[in-house]
């Protein structure tokens, strides 16, 4: 990450600082943040759990996560003069009264000038507890920025979904809350804005004129690992289309934004996910498939079915994969299908989205025995990163026969070193205030509307799981979906 270097000081307090994503995500992506100079000096980091531990035992367990995920660890021990670890009780109003004595303390000492970020990195349940008690306790009477940040899942559907939002909103104002969606931390996801409108040759292409249809994947090799509990009453929908998928299809359908500022980005995202077509009940089954996995093989692993895994229901229906249809009624878009399709225990894990160009108007050309192939843009989100784009050319023998010939860009190395993770991105981003790339209520509403419609559509029918093997592309209906439109997915592509 090559920031210029903006640095603020400010406490910030981890709710669920013991848990996983603490040791996996945050910690490191702090530690790297810090020892690239992207975060002030005058810092201090209080990890709350429910566990009795000292500050040495803390510091202890956050430095082997560090260890275990950042490989220069130059300035480890420098950094870990700045954390701190307070035993806490979410229930108990004292604990929130050593928690606000803790604060004054550290803010005198790092002269952290009364600036507090708190980050939820637990059970959503909690969350308006622990706002109302940062409220009550004088926590967030500060005389610098009180910002929150909060993990997903942001409600299950549209209702609880607002029922949390004013919850949150007694204690914090809409531009204090910071609502994480790592995708749009990802260094790729962030360059789909920028491939789009630095580059005078997408723009004038980008509509209903040249694009025949646009494709976007996130297929992943591991199951539901020890997230059986959430992920039964959460399945692929709501853990992931609602928000990761829609985000990326908000991005490349966007308007230009007149301006870089997050009110202005978000202003033209939150007009794309409200003109989603939200489907009527009978029409979901035609558009929307939904998937389960079964046994089978991966990398020559036998690996068990959904069904088997643990804290998971032996007649479960909960779809571990979801391939749809969207179409977005603007005027841009009107008649461009945006296929999404997510999955765990697929055949591989990719993040790519494929940007397929209609035909020329007249061809000339052939390509042996077969139908000319579409120009495509592959923007390769994870693992590889970069972008490639597909033309055809002539192949050097003598007559008219084309061959595919790919420009590809792959991000550096370097690049990649820069920055350990997305969180790195939305921390130091929350840390400086810029919200463009979290989730605001307004995009939240339009998501959860267009996933409630789907999911009381799937409510009414029992599903045939499980329906795909793992190691596969999903179940068959979901390759239909496209061939149906004359279409097909573009696996193994770069
Ligand atoms: C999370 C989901 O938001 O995203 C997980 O809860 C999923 O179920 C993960 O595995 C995928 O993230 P990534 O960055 O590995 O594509």
């Amino acid at each position: 990450m090559n920031k210029s270097k903006k640095q603020i000081p400010a406490l910030i307090t981890i709710f669920g600082a013991t848990g996983d994503l603490s040791h996996r995500k945050l910690f490191p992506s702090l530690f790297h943040l810090f020892q690239q100079d992207n975060l002030d000096d005058r810092i201090a980091v209080i990890g709350i759990g429910r566990r009795q531990l000292t500050n040495d035992d803390f510091r202890a367990q956050v430095k082997a996560s560090i260890q275990a995920h950042v490989q220069d660890t130059k300035h480890l021990d420098k950094f870990m003069q700045h954390i701190f670890y307070q035993p806490h009780d979410v229930n108990d109003e004292a604990s929130y009264a050593d928690l606000l004595q803790l604060s004054e303390t550290l803010d005198q000492e790092f002269s952290l000038e009364g600036n507090r970020l708190f980050y939820l990195a637990m059970a959503p349940q909690f969350f308006g507890t622990v706002t109302d008690y940062l409220k009550s306790s004088g926590l967030t009477r500060t005389k610098g920025f009180k910002r929150l940040v909060i993990e997903k899942p942001f409600g299950s559907d549209l209702t609880s979904a607002e029922e949390l939002n004013q919850q949150i909103r007694r204690s914090f104002k809409e531009e204090e809350i910071f609502r994480i969606d790592h995708y749009l931390g990802k260094d790729m996801v962030q360059n789909i804005e920028v491939l789009r409108f630095s580059n005078a040759m997408f723009e004038p292409l980008w509509n209903n004129k040249y694009i025949s249809n646009i494709q976007v994947t996130s297929s992943e090799i591991l199951g539901v690992e020890d997230r059986g509990g959430y992920y039964e009453s959460s399945g692929a929908l709501k853990d992931m289309v609602q928000n990761h998928m829609l985000q990326m299809v908000a991005l490349l359908a966007m308007e230009p934004p007149i301006s870089l500022h997050s009110d202005d980005i978000r202003a033209e995202k939150v007009k794309v996910l409200k003109s989603l077509r939200v489907l009527p009940t009978e029409d979901v089954r035609h558009h929307f498939v939904r998937g389960q996995y079964d046994a089978g093989q991966i990398n020559g692993q036998e690996v068990k079915a959904y069904r088997d895994e643990d804290k998971v229901a032996s007649d479960s229906s909960t779809p571990t994969f979801v391939s749809g249809k969207v179409l977005i009624d603007n005027f841009r878009w009107a008649g461009v299908p945006f296929y999404i399709r997510t999955g765990k225990r697929m055949k591989r894990k990719s993040i790519q989205v494929v940007v397929e160009f209609k035909e020329v108007p007249m061809n000339l050309y052939y390509q042996r025995d077969k139908h000319l192939d579409s120009n495509l843009l592959v923007i390769n989100i994870q693992p590889n990163e970069g972008v490639s784009i597909h033309l055809n050319g002539k192949k050097y023998v003598q007559g008219i026969e084309t061959e595919p010939v790919q420009l590809s860009y792959a991000m550096s190395a370097q690049d990649k070193m820069n920055t350990v993770d997305a969180y790195e991105n939305l921390l130091y981003d929350a840390l400086n205030g810029d919200a463009t790339n979290f989730t605001h209520w307004e995009e939240l509403k339009s998501t959860w509307k267009f996933v409630d419609s789907i999911s009381d559509a799937w409510s009414k029918f029992e599903p045939e799981f499980p329906n795909y093997k793992a190691g596969t592309n999903g179940p068959l209906e979901s390759d239909l979906l496209l061939s149906r439109d004359g279409l097909k997915w573009w696996d193994d592509i770069q």
